[in-house]
């Protein structure tokens, strides 16, 4: 990709985190980039990009749990933008019994891991299709591999997102636009992610990885128009043949322990 083109990259979540790791690589490769944060931290990040590495960075603040709010962005950078690549990174996850939690809880799970990676795809789907070459990628989780207890609505939304971007790359066959979906585990990329980690003891130090390696893997594999990106073929192998009915159980255990009961 040279430094002059003019087609950007979308990346969700770009502030910090995973999403700010792949806005970085995506710099370092020359490639354009509009990042969405919630707050002007995500504006630090362009500022960044463009004097370390002299490659255009648009920001672009919203709350992504909002309906409205995905749409107007759409709308917005679908007017002014080319965009070859859409990275939906943003999410968020959690660790509650379901019974106690709130609704804010439960509704802002679904609502930024679900609703607005489907939204999204579905508004910007026009921009990439008309590109020669165009990619999504959709961020989801190892732990859309299993149903998990006191995890509960985050597994779900993240098999959503798994679903969602194998059953899409089948439909966009024979277009411009290549469907990847990435399956992390463990990222320590904020203090509270980290002491959850650390509380799952053996299982979570197993699967924890920097996250500038992970963006690199996760933006070269796109690239590639790869299909499912694994981060960690071992724990996705042992998840592939261990069935449901002993990992539910054995997962759901570990991860009670993160909330002491
Ligand atoms: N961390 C892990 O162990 C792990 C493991 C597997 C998969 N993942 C997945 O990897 C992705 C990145 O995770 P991460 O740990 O790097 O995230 P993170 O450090 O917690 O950062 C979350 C990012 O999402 C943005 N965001 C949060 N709520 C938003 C909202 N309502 N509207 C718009 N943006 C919002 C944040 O923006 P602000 O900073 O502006 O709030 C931030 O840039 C997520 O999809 C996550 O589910 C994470």
């Amino acid at each position: 990709m040279d430094n002059n083109s003019r087609r950007y990259a979308l990346v969700t979540g770009a502030s910090r985190g995973l999403g700010k790791d792949i806005a970085r690589e995506l710099a370092r490769r020359g490639i354009p980039t509009i990042l969405v944060g919630t707050n002007e931290r995500v504006r630090a990040v362009c500022d960044e990009i463009v004097t370390t590495w002299h490659v255009r960075s648009e920001c672009y603040i919203t709350d992504l749990t909002k309906r409205e709010n995905v749409l107007k962005m759409a709308e917005a950078i679908n007017c002014q933008f080319e965009v070859f690549m859409l990275i939906n990174n943003a999410g968020v996850g959690g660790t509650h019994g379901f019974e106690d939690a709130s609704v804010e809880y439960i509704e802002n799970i679904i609502d930024l891991n679900v609703r607005c990676t489907a939204l999204l795809t579905h508004q910007m789907l026009p921009n990439l299709k008309r590109q020669p070459k165009s990619y999504i990628l959709n961020v989801g989780s190892m732990a859309a591999h299993t149903p998990t207890g006191f995890k509960t609505v985050y597994p779900a939304s993240k098999s959503f997102v798994l679903f969602f971007s194998l059953g899409l790359r089948e439909e966009l066959k024979g277009t411009p636009v290549s469907v990847s979906v990435a399956s992390p585990g463990a990222m320590a990329t904020n203090a509270e992610v980290t002491e959850r980690i650390l509380k799952q003891g053996f299982l979570g130090k197993f699967t924890l990885k920097s996250t500038e390696a992970i963006a690199r893997k996760c933006v070269r594999q796109t690239l590639r128009r790869k299909r499912h990106i694994i981060i960690n073929p071992l724990s996705c192998f042992l998840s592939s043949v261990v069935p449901n009915a002993w990992k539910t159980p054995i997962l759901s255990r570990i991860v009670r322990r993160e909330i002491g009961e």
